[in-house]
């Protein structure tokens, strides 16, 4: 077989976001194209998919087109997503120690080709990687209630997660401001709770009580379940995992505007248009308890993760306090303080989670008391959280507001970025994030699973405004879990800058 001549133009910098492993490259070039003959055994064929459809905007190679192979071969690592990518001028050869090694393996090559169609053959540098996460849950949170996004964004999202080798997807499906699941039985939640009358103008501190302080514009949508499986089809297909999260007891006004018997008394009548803590919660009657086994049944159905998120952050008892059906509960259950119930009422769908085999998530408030027997925590607020419930055997998710809320504004300086809850978070502070508490021994340090970025969507109105509350950050927070190795003068000066382009060409509206 003769190679293409490799002579006659550059290949694209190196410049892989996350960093690998081990990267050497070798003289010469390696050409591929829609033509390119990829064979694959059975695990292959995702990463044969994914390649496939990469290849296809590229010219056609011709006679002599390396031929790729794409095998799956769990002796390569005992990490499921480790990988070998090897390219010469003759052939390219993807190793993944699972089928999940080898999507990572394709989306390293993709960032070797060139950023832009053109008319040029598309060449890779003759590179071989060796490559493994340093972290097994690489996630992002959409927020998708507060404003919602189509499926079409969310679909692209996905490619754009999958391209920086993150593998969750944790959506943020309900809240004060919106209900965003189709649940059969229960059709008032989208009816009713998908749809605000309006949203708060400005920031929530201003505090405006002139007529202009709510924009009147009525926004909402959901998924349909048909929606769902779209989604999770295609995250499967790229290697991630689509994490639900049905926040409870708090954060659940809209759930109740729906269906006001979830609620302890008549005053939360609409879906939430202000941003800010609702003090309206679910009530604690038997009945509010089998609706929401009911919600969470068919939320097992739609999503096949093993991970599912029961919210239980900021859940203000002042309501419970105050309902004589929920002081007979405390009665009943013989606790003394109303914070106490939300323990209850967690506990109560831990063990309808657990019985379906899955594992319950919560916010850290879930632990505040105790720690439902299982259950993984995700700390935002506090590291002690996190060491306490990694000293008791619980797994964590580290999610600090300091460094992954990606929500607060990029800038030092507030009054040159578009409206956000707060920050500053630059890129340089994401980048050093350090997702495992240093107080943690070796032992304990396997119960961090790994960390993700939060974008909680009060102040992202748009499409358009979330990949630019994202991005660059996302490529930091990338290299930060993946990458056991980091140098961020190489990151900062040298690989981001060549990214940029191919973010560029792909159209995504990140920070400058
Ligand atoms: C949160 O920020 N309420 C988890």
């Amino acid at each position: 077989m003769s190679p293409v001549p490799h002579d006659a133009q550059p290949c694209a910098p190196i410049a892989l976001v996350p960093a690998p492993e081990r990267l050497d490259v070798s003289p010469g070039r390696c050409v591929l194209g829609p033509d390119t003959v990829i064979a694959h055994d059975l695990g292959g064929s995702r990463a044969a998919r994914l390649l496939t459809d990469l290849l296809a905007a590229a010219p056609a190679v011709g006679a002599g087109a390396p031929l790729v192979r794409i095998a799956v071969d769990p002796g390569l690592d005992a990490n499921p997503e480790a990988y070998r990518l090897d390219t010469t001028e003759s052939s390219v050869s993807v190793v993944g120690a699972s089928e999940l090694g080898a999507l990572h393996a394709v989306q390293s090559l993709r960032q070797l080709l060139p950023v832009d169609a053109g008319t040029e053959p598309w060449a890779v540098a003759c590179v071989s990687i060796v490559d493994r996460p340093r972290l097994g849950w690489r996630g992002a949170m959409l927020d998708v209630a507060r404003h919602f996004r189509s499926v079409e964004f969310v679909l692209r999202f996905l490619d754009l997660l999958a391209l920086h080798k993150f593998n969750v997807l944790h959506l943020h499906l309900t809240d004060d401001q919106g209900w965003r699941l189709e649940i059969e039985q229960y059709p008032r939640l989208t009816e009713i709770g998908a749809w605000r009358a309006g949203t708060m103008v400005g920031h929530m501190s201003e505090n405006r009580a002139d007529e202009l302080a709510h924009d009147g514009l009525r926004h909402g949508g959901y998924y349909t379940h048909d929606d769902i499986r779209r989604i999770v089809a295609r995250a499967d297909e790229l290697g991630i995992t689509v994490m639900p999260e049905i926040d409870l007891p708090g954060h659940s006004q809209a759930a109740i505007a729906a269906y006001p018997e979830l609620g302890n008394n008549a005053t939360a009548n609409q879906v939430r248009t202000g941003w800010g803590i609702s003090t309206h919660i679910l009530n604690v009657e038997t009945e509010t308890l089998d609706f929401f086994k009911t919600v969470l049944d068919t939320v097992m159905d739609l999503f096949p993760s093993k991970y599912i998120h029961v919210g239980g952050d900021e859940v203000p008892a002042d309501e419970w306090r105050e309902s004589p059906a929920a002081q007979h509960r405390m009665q009943e259950l013989g606790i003394l303080d109303a914070h106490e119930l939300e323990d209850w009422f967690i506990a109560e769908l831990n063990t309808q989670i657990r019985a379906r085999g899955r594992t319950m998530v919560g916010w850290e408030e879930i632990g505040d008391r105790t720690l439902p027997p299982g259950s993984v925590l995700m700390p935002w607020k506090n590291a002690a959280t996190a060491i306490a419930a990694v000293q008791a055997g619980h797994d964590v998710i580290m999610a600090p507001s300091t460094h992954t809320y990606f929500d607060h504004h990029q800038g030092e300086d507030a009054g040159s970025e578009p409206l956000a809850i707060g920050g500053p978070l630059g890129i340089r502070k994401v980048y050093e994030f350090e997702p495992i508490p240093a107080e943690l021994d070796d032992d304990a340090r396997s119960h961090v699973l790994g960390g993700q970025f939060q974008l909680w969507s009060e102040y992202i109105p748009s499409a358009e405004h979330m990949e630019y509350m994202a991005f660059p950050r996302a490529c930091a927070i990338a290299e930060v879990l993946w990458s056991a190795d980091r140098d961020a003068d190489d990151f900062f000066d040298r690989r981001l800058p060549a990214h940029l382009r191919r973010l560029d060409a792909l159209g995504v509206a990140y920070r400058r």
